[in-house]
């Protein structure tokens, strides 16, 4: 049986989800009552006065929550800059790195397939453009130990690899990726990493000091539950001459000698709702107001909620892990009987109310449909058991209807044969 250490049911009702059972978090994390409605004050301010909320609450709201997220990721703050998603973040990196002559005809990024498909097509259009060649580290799953994911990218280095974009938890197989040993084992072989952290914020610990990675991104609007809107990106001291803004800024020829120039660039890219930027810390406060032990805390009760209800539907499933204790955070992917996902998924959805992510694994992977879990603070253990028995009666509903439809085509056979 599974104990909380909080009261998940009253924390629940700091969510929205209009009577739905969410069990995808992973995919988008909704925000809780007191983030929504510190983003609401924030919109009405700009509404009763743009030209003050632009030019001094923006300013004054992005220069504190970038400082937030320098100590919340252990980073230098002056290489820290406000990104609307992580997917623009890597973006901004590989399309800066271009444009400045960093890949050459030949040169190798290295990816892995695991790695996250709009993220893993900007490095297919970055090759396109420069001659440069995507090579795929392949990675096990089901899994057996994280040193297989360190063995396979250090395996697929060469001469020519000049960057990797490695994720620090995947998408569509909730791993854990040992990151600090890749980075440093590709840093050995002369090859930097970009990161793509989007779930790692608030769902494990982040030192970028410690790491060195060159480039690293984490979404706020996942796990920390800031508004949709909210990411940040890293850059080391020595690339932040080569890194701008996708949309050049008023800052590239300011002549401030108070603020750095990597600051400057990023600092106005063009007027858009800037009111997700102001929210990562108050999210981070709401989030640790629900543990005695904080966001740590927190965090760790819902890693034991994901294990209750893993447990649970690997046992409905006569199935084993995936993957070991240490690759699983707050989320974890399960490989489902052969079928078609969709069906399956609406079934969920319309018979018992069930969100869940229910897909196709992507080829590189080819492990067919899976259903990846999550536990958020309104997660409960009675959602986990209901989640199990629906998919279990779902499955055998497909079983059901696959037969009938084998019998109808038996059936049509025989009369056309008469
Ligand atoms: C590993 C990974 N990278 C990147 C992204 C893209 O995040 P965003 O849509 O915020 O750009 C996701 C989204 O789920 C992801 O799982």
């Amino acid at each position: 049986m599974f104990h909380s250490d909080i009261d998940r049911a009253k924390i629940a009702q700091e969510w929205d989800f209009n009577g739905v059972d969410y069990m995808n978090h992973g995919s988008f994390g909704a925000c809780p009552r007191a983030v929504k409605e510190f983003q609401s004050k924030q919109r009405d301010a700009l509404q009763r006065n743009p030209m003050d909320y632009f030019s001094d609450d923006t300013v004054r709201n992005m220069a504190e929550n970038r400082l937030f997220w320098a100590s919340f990721i252990g980073a230098d703050p002056e290489g820290v800059v406000h990104m609307e998603c992580t997917t623009q973040a890597v973006n901004t990196v590989m399309k800066s790195l271009a444009l400045r002559g960093y890949f050459k005809s030949g040169d190798e990024i290295l990816l892995t397939s695991h790695g996250y498909n709009a993220c893993n097509n900007v490095a297919r259009e970055i090759a396109e453009l420069t001659g440069a060649t995507v090579i795929v580290a392949k990675i096990p799953f089901p899994i057996a130990e994280a040193g297989q994911v360190t063995g396979a990218i250090l395996a697929a280095v060469t001469n020519k690899t000049r960057l990797a974009l490695i994720d620090h938890i995947t998408s569509e197989t909730a791993l854990i990726f040992p990151i600090h040993d890749i980075v440093a084992g590709l840093k050995k072989h002369g090859v930097e990493t970009l990161v793509d952290g989007a779930h790692a914020p608030a769902h494990v610990p982040i030192t970028l000091e410690k790491l060195g990675a060159a480039f690293y991104t984490g979404n706020g609007h996942k796990w920390l539950c800031a508004a949709p809107g909210c990411a940040f990106l890293y850059v080391r001291e020595d690339f932040r001459d080569r890194i701008r803004p996708l949309s050049t800024s008023h800052g590239a020829n300011d002549t401030n000698p108070h603020i750095s120039a990597f600051q400057k660039n990023f600092a106005w890219t063009g007027t858009r709702d800037t009111t997700a930027w102001s929210t990562p810390k108050v999210a981070f406060e709401t989030l640790s107001g629900f543990h005695r032990d904080g966001l740590p805390g927190l965090i760790s009760d819902n890693k034991r909620l994901l294990r209750y209800g893993y447990k649970l539907l690997l046992d409905a499933l006569g199935q084993k892990p995936h993957a070991p204790d240490d690759m699983l955070g707050t989320m974890a992917t399960l490989i489902l009987p052969p079928g078609e996902p969709l069906p399956l998924r609406n079934d969920l959805r319309q018979r018992d109310n069930f969100v869940t992510q229910l897909w196709w694994a992507s080829p590189s992977i080819g492990v067919g449909r899976i259903l990846r879990i999550s536990a958020q603070a309104y997660n409960t253990p009675e959602q986990y058991q209901r989640l199990t028995a629906a998919l279990f009666a779902g499955l055998k509903r497909e079983k059901g209807s696959v037969k009938s439809a084998l019998k109808t085509w038996v059936k049509k056979r025989l009369i056309k044969k008469v």
